[in-house]
């Protein structure tokens, strides 16, 4: 093993865990070298109406970029999660909901999840909702979240979750782009003692938005009044007692769509990335199991949102199928008070907590007593996930946190990946602080450099993966050719991440952070070019450039160099102005957390932003700018060191 902190595997550990260390090398060969063997077995985890005999079907040509999983299989994802379960755990809970509130809280058996879920199918169908539909979701994390997506796939509706953090705007375009006929959302959400207005909202992108939206459904959780529009708007409770209480789940074929999910890019719009049933179900519930080792009478808490892909996987889909107890909770980790995170773990006596690095670095900021005073003497295993987690929070995760016996997994994934692609097992993998370790089974990736030549052994470069697994997304929502373009046309024949990484001389994988013009906020994914647009669609800005930097608690913050329209002067007031501006346009994630008003841009005499000297400013490294000799005007520049706002 090489210098790095190593945190071996401990006996208990490996002796409880499905999969030991031997196990996993062996599993993992097996899974590369014969792939349709070991896909063939794992995927009856999963209850097939039909079973399926063609296992994998997938090319990363680019000429022909096609990706099938269990192609002529058929089942249903809400069958699986709930009506599966019954006669086994029908009054084991399914999900603990724990409010905003800490007086709130309710606890769902896998019976009671079926009345709901064949409920909520029945108001569906009563609005129209036919298999193939769309429908929007823009909710609070209330149990109703779960009851509605998993109320879409028994009748064969595709989900598309716009996360309740997100503008008007933002929610406009997502109901534009998947042409959602029907809307799920509640009178107002509740976070941190503060309300939330969803349905003004809503209302608002329906005006954004005209003519698509033919029926809102209203979930009333704070009961706070709001306009209700006659023909379009109607309370859940009303329709749901006029509809029957039972519904069959639609037999499903394998590749037939299961939920659309918008993510920032490097150029546009944010794109629908589309997800299938069955592969995507057996990879969410294989992952969940073997990666948290999962048993039965584990309770499992992911603090995601459902409006994130983390959410849908790790929150909803993959504990579900695995008849699991998890944890849903509505509010934040700093309310009412900054130990709530470790009030809930001791409250519920959770023993698996996932959560993302920002988390643990804006707590690991309150010092230890907060956590100290608690017991979270029923953790037993942590993850984080979202972005790279830096050693320091690590290390204070594992001791403060989980008082050095609990493992933590750091586990590398993206949207488009349906499922965790890199991570420790906690029973076989030997933790190394800051490094997501080896691929999960079935996951082949490399390491390219910028010609895309394969380099072995340690080395650092661009993240690629060389093959199918069943979580693959399968094309971006109505645009076949940019799923190509963004993801196969880099390196040819293998899926780009977006993603460098460094493999070590063990072979673990250690993710240095994007490479290309998305940033990671928070664990969010933005992309640059939309926070443009919306500095740009100001009427005082005339240009505006948008880069990350390095930030203690984010991860990264959001830098944006703006130009201002001839006669308008720079001031904290206008500096404010953008920033709520921002806010409004996309939502409250995408606030600038630097503006720098720029008299200029540097580009090449062709006109193109050169952003590799806009992001070593931001960074407060420009004594390291390299060549700017191509620069039209290379005065722009001493002026942009000058009045940087990163000032170490
Ligand atoms: O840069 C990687 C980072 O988050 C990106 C994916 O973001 P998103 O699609 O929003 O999904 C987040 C939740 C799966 C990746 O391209 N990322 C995610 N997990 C890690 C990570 N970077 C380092 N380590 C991780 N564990």
């Amino acid at each position: 093993m090489s210098a790095e902190k190593l945190y071996p595997v401990s006996a208990e550990w490996a002796a409880r865990a499905y999969i030991d260390d031997a196990k996993y090398k062996a599993m993992y060969e097996a899974s590369v070298k014969a792939p349709e063997a070991f896909w063939g077995e794992h995927g009856k985890r999963i209850e097939w109406f039909k079973p399926y005999s063609r296992v994998q079907n997938s090319s990363f040509s680019p000429d022909n970029v096609s990706i099938k999983w269990f192609e002529d299989g058929t089942t249903n994802v809400a069958y699986n999660c709930v009506d599966r379960h019954l006669a086994t755990r029908g009054d084991q809970v399914a999900i603990i909901w724990e409010g905003d509130d800490p007086k709130e809280d309710a606890r769902i058996t896998y019976r009671e999840l079926h009345r709901h879920v064949m409920k909520w199918a029945n108001v569906l169908k009563s609005q129209g909702v036919k298999k193939g539909d769309r429908v929007t979701l823009y909710l609070p994390m209330i149990p109703e979240a779960a009851y509605a997506m998993l109320a879409c796939t028994r009748v064969g509706a595709v989900h598309s979750i716009v996360f309740g953090g997100f503008s008007p705007d933002s929610l406009a375009g997502r109901i534009e782009d998947a042409a959602t006929g029907v809307v799920i959302t509640a009178d107002e959400g509740l976070r941190g003692g503060r309300k939330v207005p969803l349905k003004i909202n809503v209302d608002a992108a329906c005006d954004k938005a005209p003519g698509i939206v033919k029926s809102v459904i209203v979930v009333k959780r704070t009961g706070g009044a709001v306009a209700m529009t006659e023909g379009r708007d109607h309370y859940f409770d009303d329709l749901a007692a006029k509809v029957p209480d039972e519904c069959l789940a639609e037999e499903m074929n394998a590749e037939d769509p299961l939920f659309i999910l918008y993510t920032s890019g490097s150029t546009g719009k944010p794109k629908g990335v589309l997800h299938t049933t069955g592969g995507y179900l057996v990879y969410a519930s294989m992952t969940h199991q073997y990666v948290f080792d999962y048993k039965d009478g584990d309770i499992y808490w992911c603090t995601a949102d459902v409006g994130w892909v983390t959410g849908h996987s790790y929150i909803v889909y993959g504990p579900l199928a695995n008849g699991a107890t998890t944890l849903m909770f509505e509010g934040i980790p700093t309310y009412p008070s900054i130990s709530r995170f470790w009030d809930v773990v001791d409250k519920h006596k959770v023993n698996t907590f996932y959560t993302a690095p920002t988390a643990i670095r804006s707590l690991m900021g309150a010092g230890e007593e907060p956590v100290k005073r608690t017991s979270r003497a029923s953790l037993r295993l942590l993850g984080s996930v979202g972005e790279p987690i830096n050693p320091e929070a690590w290390e204070w995760y594992h001791r403060v946190v989980g008082e050095s016996r609990c493992p933590i997994v750091d586990t590398w994934w993206q949207t488009e990946t349906g499922g965790i692609l890199i991570t420790p097992l906690p029973g076989a993998t030997n933790l190394k602080p800051g490094s997501a370790t080896r691929p999960f089974f079935g996951v082949k990736p490399e390491i390219v450099d910028a010609d895309g030549k394969v380099l072995d052994g340690a080395a650092e470069g661009n993240l690629v993966i060389a093959d199918s697994w069943p979580g693959q997304m399968r094309t971006v929502f109505g645009d076949h050719e940019r799923f190509v373009q963004t993801y196969f046309s880099t390196y040819k024949n293998k899926y780009f991440t977006g993603d460098g990484c460094r493999r070590d001389a063990d072979g673990y994988y250690w993710i240095t952070g994007r490479v290309d013009d998305v940033i990671n906020v928070s664990g969010h994914r933005m992309g640059t070019a939309e926070v443009e647009s919306a500095l740009v669609a100001h009427a005082k800005v005339s240009e505006a450039a948008v880069v990350g930097y390095p930030h203690d608690i984010k991860g990264q913050g959001i830098y944006a160099y703006v130009t201002l329209m001839t006669g308008e002067q720079p001031s904290e007031d206008l500096r404010k102005e953008l920033v709520s501006w921002v806010r409004k346009e996309i939502g409250p994630i995408a606030s600038p957390d630097l503006i720098q008003f720029a008299p200029g841009l540097p580009k090449t005499r062709s006109g193109k932003i050169m952003r590799r000297i806009l992001r070593k400013i931001a960074e407060d490294e420009f004594g390291a700018l390299g060549d700017t000799s191509t620069l039209a005007d290379p005065a722009v520049v001493d002026d942009l060191i000058n009045n940087r706002q990163n000032r170490k």
